[in-house]
């Protein structure tokens, strides 16, 4: 393992990802004075994610958890019971980020304090392996990418499916080098899990006295929660979460841009979606059931969502007929099938031609720690399997994608698939809702689900086109003092 002096560091940091600027040069280096060849991580969000995230250390010698953080006390304390060496830093993650025995921090809060906890712990020199969806909305995005570019920090996006060292290679070859099944004529991109209701309480809860609620809440307005649990469930809440368009679509919308656009898509040019919150009656936001349609200049790409199950055949609720979780790439030869550990193309006749395996599904985010690990240590960026920019520009769909939708107004099938040329696939997809939706009992409608037009965009929060102006009030939001995400420029 080479060591590290600071001048090296900080050479290694200017050539990675981003060009280091002058303010750059100020802040402090990960290694500031001392050789290392172990790096110290802080975790900061000890919930499921973080927790598990702990379990791989073991296993990465040259890396190890010193420092711990979480508003919510039991948490905390239950993690710092199976990790007796690493420090409890209580509900302020600024103990951890002012910590120099700490190197670098995984962020794995709640999804509205990803930009602003990632972006101090940037300001205070940590190298970042962030959590997806890395932002809340397109503001929050550009601040994030400016901020690593001002101060040289590495940044790894919490996607481990790009730490898969045999799936995409071969899957760009496949597709692409070898075209095996011709000419890539649309994609469609789905994920299928039931979820259960929130609850709908007729008080406001009351945050659990063993919260540091203040924390907890940090940057995000402080509105009243009538769900049943605060933690987990913010993901259905504009409030705090990205609702399944970003959190699932984080993956899979990043998984389709890598093997079907080989990441040359940055943002799409523009988006419809159309959706709603269906079956049950309960405090969430975000929509249930969901399509969106990418008009990415080349090929098309649909997206569709169901969480609730499928009750007409459970073993059938695939993405436009495909796999549970994944995508379908529709080939002029034949389709193949990306699904959660593997792949399989069929040609034409629907004959099997090919299984892919995808290891990184099974191993789960150990290797995509040890990279990240391994690209501070050796101070070098482009080592990363997920670095910001590819998170960045995955964002852009996901969040596109949900501010659509929530400049929807009365759903109408006829006037979806006008606006999207008639799109084969889309078609196919909401003819597939349709048939999911009825053996519910529920009906896709002008009363039951809403649509959008095109939201035109170039993946900064300028929008275009007819929703320019209703979009302002959805590019970021009120934060609440003093948590205020910063503009960096
Ligand atoms: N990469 C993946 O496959 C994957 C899988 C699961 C979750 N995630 C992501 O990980 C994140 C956490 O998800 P989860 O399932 O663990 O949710 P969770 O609700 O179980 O945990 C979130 C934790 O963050 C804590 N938190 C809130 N404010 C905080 C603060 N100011 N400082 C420190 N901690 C704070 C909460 O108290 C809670 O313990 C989400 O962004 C989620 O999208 C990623």
């Amino acid at each position: 393992m080479p060591q590290l002096t600071r001048r090296r560091f900080l050479a290694a940091s200017a050539a990675s990802v981003f060009a280091l600027s002058s303010s750059a040069i100020s802040a402090p280096a990960v290694f500031a004075d001392r050789p290392k060849d172990k790096l110290r991580i802080g975790l900061v969000g000890c919930g499921g994610r973080g927790s598990f995230l702990t379990t791989f250390f073991p296993n990465i010698p040259n890396a190890e958890i010193v420092a711990l953080c979480d508003p919510d006390s039991v948490r905390l304390a239950d993690l710092c019971k199976k990790l007796p060496n690493a420090k409890n830093c209580g509900a302020d993650m600024r103990t951890v980020f002012d910590d120099h025995d700490v190197d670098a921090v995984i962020i794995a809060t709640c999804n509205h304090w990803h930009v602003l906890a990632a972006i101090w712990a940037m300001q205070a020199g940590k190298d970042v392996y962030l959590e997806k969806p890395i932002c809340l909305n397109f503001w929050e995005g550009e601040q994030l990418v400016n901020a690593a570019k001002k101060y040289g920090k590495i940044v790894q996006i919490g996607t481990q499916m790009r730490t898969d060292p045999k799936h995409h290679p071969e899957a760009k070859a496949f597709l692409h080098e070898k075209k095996e099944l011709g000419e890539i004529k649309s994609v469609c991109v789905g994920r299928f899990f039931a979820r259960n209701g929130i609850g709908k309480r007729s008080t406001p809860l009351t945050p659990p006295t063993t919260v540091d609620y203040n924390q907890w809440l940090g940057p995000s307005p402080d509105v009243p929660i009538y769900r049943n649990n605060l933690q987990y469930d913010w993901h259905w809440s504009w409030n705090t979460g990205n609702g399944e368009v970003g959190n699932w679509g984080a993956h899979l919308l990043d998984d389709c841009r890598n093997d079907v656009f080989g990441d040359a898509i940055g943002a799409p040019k523009r988006v419809l979606a159309g959706g709603a919150r269906i079956g049950y009656d309960d405090a969430g936001e975000t929509p249930n059931e969901f399509f969106a349609y990418f008009d990415t200049g080349a090929i098309p790409v649909v997206f569709r969502i169901s969480n609730l199950p499928d009750k007409a055949d459970p073993k059938s609720a695939g993405a436009c007929a495909g796999p549970s979780s994944g995508y379908v790439v529709y080939c002029e030869g034949g389709r193949y099938e990306k699904h959660w550990g593997g792949a399989v193309a069929f040609d034409a006749e629907g004959k099997k031609i090919r299984e892919f395996e995808a290891t990184s599904e099974h191993d789960g985010p150990g290797p995509h720690l040890r990279n990240f690990v391994d690209a501070v240590l050796n101070a070098d960026a482009s080592r990363l399997t997920a670095p910001l920019k590819v998170g960045h520009d995955t964002s852009t769909w996901y969040n596109g994608a949900n501010t659509a939708y929530r400049l929807g107004e009365p759903y109408s099938k006829k006037a979806v698939l006008e606006l999207a040329g008639n799109d084969a696939t889309l078609a196919a997809a909401i003819g597939e809702l349709e048939r999911h939706l009825t053996a519910q009992g529920l009906k896709m409608n002008a009363d039951t689900f809403r649509a959008s037009r095109f939201l035109e965009y170039d993946g900064t929060s300028g929008i275009k086109g007819d929703y320019a102006e209703a979009a302002e009030k959805l590019l970021t939001i009120d934060y609440r003092a003093p948590f205020v995400v910063p503009t960096i420029e």
